[in-house]
């Protein structure tokens, strides 16, 4: 049997990069989508490394036709994805009131933006393979951010929480196909991403702020977030849509 095709945005680094080891361990065909071609290459040689299957191909997610040629290029090859992480994103940390809106757009189009360009393109295909085969799954990277607020990241926070909502909403609207749809929202985690934030001036702040309010007193591995992913991905979780998670060590708590 040919293995299940996953498509990972922003697979290059951090805990896309974790990710797509993880689902590479299980048993994927993983796809790094991503703008760094350079990253996402030497992705793929430590899949190949340690005998994992996949490729990497060149995607803007916040630009709705690089992700079009993007997804041509692998349901061309494969015949068509079982799974999408939408993982892309990033940060410009700072005060809302002090902020240049410039950047709101630019956090927006990639973050909440990048997760629907996604979607839109590759989950009629993620949805026909599901109906045949049963098995089909949208896994999105929100943050905790997006559930109850984070000082300093209020744009991001803002498309987040949008995340979070259009995870639900298209949970519900692919429940027909059996697609299941989730969040997993990592509170703060030890990636390049945390390392930029930490380097500029409220960030350096934030974070320590970040650890010291974390009932668990540290940052999430990229590999317990990669976990989770694995989770929802897998044929486990088959009954399980609509669902947020957090990873954040305590630092929210839902009921
Ligand atoms: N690190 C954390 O503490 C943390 C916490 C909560 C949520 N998150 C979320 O997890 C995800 C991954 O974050 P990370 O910390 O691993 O960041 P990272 O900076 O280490 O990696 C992000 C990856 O996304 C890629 N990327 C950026 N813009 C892109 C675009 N337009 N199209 C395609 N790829 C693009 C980058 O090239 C990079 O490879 C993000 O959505 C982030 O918001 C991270």
């Amino acid at each position: 049997m040919d293995p299940r095709v996953a498509f990972v945005t922003g697979g290059a680094s951090g805990l896309g990069r974790s990710i797509a080891g993880r689902l590479a361990t299980d048993d994927f065909h993983v796809v790094i989508a991503d703008i760094s071609d350079a990253d996402s290459a030497s992705v793929v040689d430590e899949m190949h490394s340690t005998g994992g299957a996949g490729e990497w191909v060149h995607c803007d997610v916040g630009d709705i036709d690089s992700v079009r040629v993007a997804a041509e290029q692998i349901t061309g090859t494969h015949g068509g994805v079982d799974l999408l992480v939408n993982n892309a994103g990033f940060d410009i940390p700072g005060f809302f009131l002090e902020s240049d809106p410039r950047d709101w757009d630019s956090i927006v189009k990639v973050v909440m933006m990048g997760t629907l360009n996604c979607t839109f393109v590759l989950a009629p295909s993620i949805a026909e393979r599901c109906r045949a085969s049963g098995y089909g799954r949208i896994v999105n990277i929100a943050s905790d951010a997006g559930r109850v607020g984070s000082m300093g990241e209020a744009a991001y926070s803002a498309a987040k929480g949008g995340v979070i909502a259009f995870s639900k909403s298209m949970a519900r609207e692919l429940a027909r196909d059996r697609v299941t749809v989730n969040s997993v929202c990592p509170g703060p985690a030890e990636t390049p991403m945390t390392d930029r934030i930490r380097q500029a001036p409220l960030g350096a702040k934030l974070m320590t702020q970040m650890e010291q309010v974390t009932p668990l007193k540290r940052l999430a591995t990229p590999a317990e977030v990669a976990a989770i992913v694995s989770y929802f991905a897998s044929d486990d979780a088959a009954f399980t849509t609509g669902q947020t998670v957090s990873i954040s060590g305590g630092l929210s708590m839902h009921g």
